[in-house]
């Protein structure tokens, strides 16, 4: 097999399809037209994606017959054309669950404390332990999921460790599921956003949560409460969060934002940023040496499958 990798990937796994006998082309810098000219020099069976865009201009350029997203999520991909055209998507899901609990857990205790205001502070050469002194704490407080797949079962015994009581939406939970986590089923997210201090947000993009979260579900919220979302930015209404940020007080921890560039490193300001009381990251749950491991893993083994059987298991 011929395997076009056009990101950043751990070398385990290079390694890992070099051993299997592919012919592996490393290109982690290829993004939108580059990508499109790689794909039709190497002429790759398998393309590698972690952030890389891929739409159907690089699917159409080569000979492709699989593309591996190497992450959970596959809107970067442009599905309908690759079905279109033949080619199989498979992706790795589960396999960062835990890293992006933890960066989810790590932007709720960094809004409750305001790490970034205070490590702006002592930069600039202001000791302020009078405006810091009054954060809240999270023991007591109510975490509010919305989404209960991997990352959001994740999230719960993190929240419990922090002597957080659980509430939660999601299309699939039963009675019977929250009872077994020790959590409380909600029936819609807005019955979550009345009843958390905290909300965070893991829910797959698609036709049914792109912009699921609009101005009614903000205005639910309870005054000063936390907004966390590492999931996808889309399924957000941003304007109506910023909004509220300004209006309400919320205070917000975004790793993900609508319309992200195709990794890597590159120009990109969403406006919300901006505010006080909102703390941007750059779309890193996923960034550990442990899930990236995991992922490798994962899709080597998709393309041993792929090779041996013409099928895929995700
Ligand atoms: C995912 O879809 O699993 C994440 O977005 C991971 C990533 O950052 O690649």
């Amino acid at each position: 097999m011929r395997v076009l990798v056009a990101d950043s990937f751990d070398s385990s796994g290079l390694d890992a399809l070099a051993k299997a006998g592919c012919t592996v082309t490393y290109r982690p810098q290829a993004k939108d037209q580059a990508l499109v000219n790689e794909v039709a020099a190497a002429a790759p069976d398998v393309l590698i994606v972690r952030s890389t865009k891929v739409p159907e201009a690089v699917l159409a350029a080569g000979p492709l017959k699989l593309v591996v997203r190497a992450g959970a999520g596959y809107n970067t991909i442009d599905v309908a054309a690759a079905s279109r055209l033949g080619i199989y998507v498979s992706n790795c899901p589960g396999k960062n669950s835990i890293a992006v609990a933890e960066l989810a857990f790590a932007l709720i205790a960094a809004l409750d404390r305001r790490i970034a205001d205070n490590v702006a502070d002592l930069r600039a050469g202001v000791w302020n332990k009078g405006e810091y002194g009054k954060a809240r704490g999270l023991f007591g407080r109510t975490l509010g999921l919305i989404g209960l797949g991997g990352i959001g079962s994740a999230m719960v015994p993190r929240a419990q460790a922090f002597g957080m009581p659980v509430v939660a939406w999601s299309r699939s939970l039963t009675d019977e599921r929250a009872a077994a986590l020790g959590i409380t089923r909600l029936g819609s997210p807005t019955e979550v956003a009345e009843q958390a201090d905290v909300v965070s947000v893991h829910l797959a993009l698609n036709g049914e949560t792109r912009g699921l979260l609009g101005a009614d579900f903000f205005a639910a919220m309870r005054d000063g409460a936390f907004f966390v979302n590492t999931s996808r930015g889309e399924v957000i209404d941003q304007p109506a969060l910023a909004a509220a940020v300004r209006d309400k007080g919320l205070r917000a921890g975004l790793d993900v934002f609508a319309d992200e560039p195709s990794g890597g490193q590159a120009e990109f300001h969403p406006a919300i940023v901006d505010l006080p009381g909102v703390y941007g990251t750059h779309h890193i749950g996923a960034s550990t040496d442990q899930a990236q491991q995991a992922i490798a893993d994962e899709a080597v083994r998709i393309v041993r499958v792929f090779a041996e059987t013409g099928t895929v298991p995700n």
